[in-house]
């Protein structure tokens, strides 16, 4: 029986000006995943450490997104999942895409890498349609590049890696509230006018140049969010207060990550990233919530092997 252990990375998505097409992996937090191909053919979830997930391989987003694949792939393959949680759901760093993408580039490397990861995406992609009803590709696509992320196109699909400047560091606040993904995007209205529009793809042409630049004055102009933050920010306690604190501290830009509850914060420099999150915990403090708070690097690995 082949078989690896993998890690499977958190991911902020969004990242402020890029609603459903950016996103970028984190380092420290994540999952752990066992999985194997066996004689027997069919997909099978064997075990879930640490999280109330079902078991049953069409209902979990890992069992759906190797399934997706195999059903490309067109062999009879036996799989086996063993998925060790770390992420809690509802978090809003990326706990169903840590999943889909870590099962997906595991099978694909016990296959001999038949897949890019690029192509893995679409896979993975499944089992984000499966845990939100919308198969967005803004936490699985750096899970499975590494990095930073764009999602130029979902139809045809078409996923850039972007630069990482090697100085910037994530401050993440996670609030021990659960917002489904689903519940967060119902918030949404879908008519934008003309003028956030501007606004919104400004910032986002002037992120993606700050990232290749390594301009970080850019980055923290252009993170900023004029459509989807002001709908979703009141679904997360202190969410302002956070914000006010992280920019005082010096980072370069702080918002919602991906659908919520938690926050993000990008700053240049380990000092910096770490009194952010001091000032951070300071507000939240107050709050009586629980919450927990990790400062990374960006991760340019994205899923990898760890035994
Ligand atoms: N782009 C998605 C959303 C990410 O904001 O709904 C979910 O993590």
């Amino acid at each position: 029986m082949k078989s690896i252990k993998i890690f499977a990375p958190a991911t902020v998505a969004n990242l402020s000006c890029g609603f459903d097409v950016l996103g970028c992996c984190l380092d420290t937090i994540g999952d752990e995943m066992v999985i194997s191909l066996t004689p027997e053919s069919g997909v099978k979830i064997t075990k879930i450490d640490g999280a109330n997930l079902p078991m049953e391989t069409h209902k979990n987003v890992a069992g759906v997104a190797v399934e997706a694949l195999l059903n490309t792939y067109g062999k009879n393959i036996g799989v086996e999942i063993e998925i060790y949680k770390k992420i809690k759901a509802g978090s809003g760093i990326g706990s169903s895409a840590a999943s889909s993408a870590g099962a997906v580039w595991a099978v694909n490397y016990l296959l001999d890498t038949p897949y890019t990861p690029e192509e893995l995406v679409k896979f993975a992609m499944e089992g984000e349609k499966l845990a939100s009803g919308n198969a967005h590709a803004d936490n699985v696509a750096p899970a499975l590049l590494g990095g930073f992320t764009l999602v130029r196109s979902y139809s045809p699909l078409d996923v850039i890696k972007l630069n990482t400047p090697k100085d910037l560091l994530m401050t993440v606040i996670h609030p021990q509230i659960e917002v489904k993904t689903s519940d967060s995007r119902s918030v949404i209205k879908h008519n934008v006018s003309l003028k956030q529009a501007i606004q919104q793809w400004g910032n986002l042409g002037g992120l993606v140049a700050g990232l290749f630049t390594e301009d970080y004055n850019l980055i923290g102009r252009s993170l900023e969010d004029v459509i989807i933050e002001p709908m979703r920010s009141i679904l997360i306690p202190e969410f302002n207060t956070v914000k006010q604190a992280a920019i005082a501290k010096g980072a370069l830009g702080c918002g919602i990550s991906g659908s919520g509850p938690s926050i993000f914060a990008l700053s240049k420099g380990i000092d910096t990233a770490n009194n952010v999150a001091e000032a951070i915990r300071e507000v939240y403090h107050k709050t009586g919530l629980d919450f927990d708070i990790h400062v990374s690097k960006i991760n340019s690995q994205g899923v990898k092997v760890i035994e």
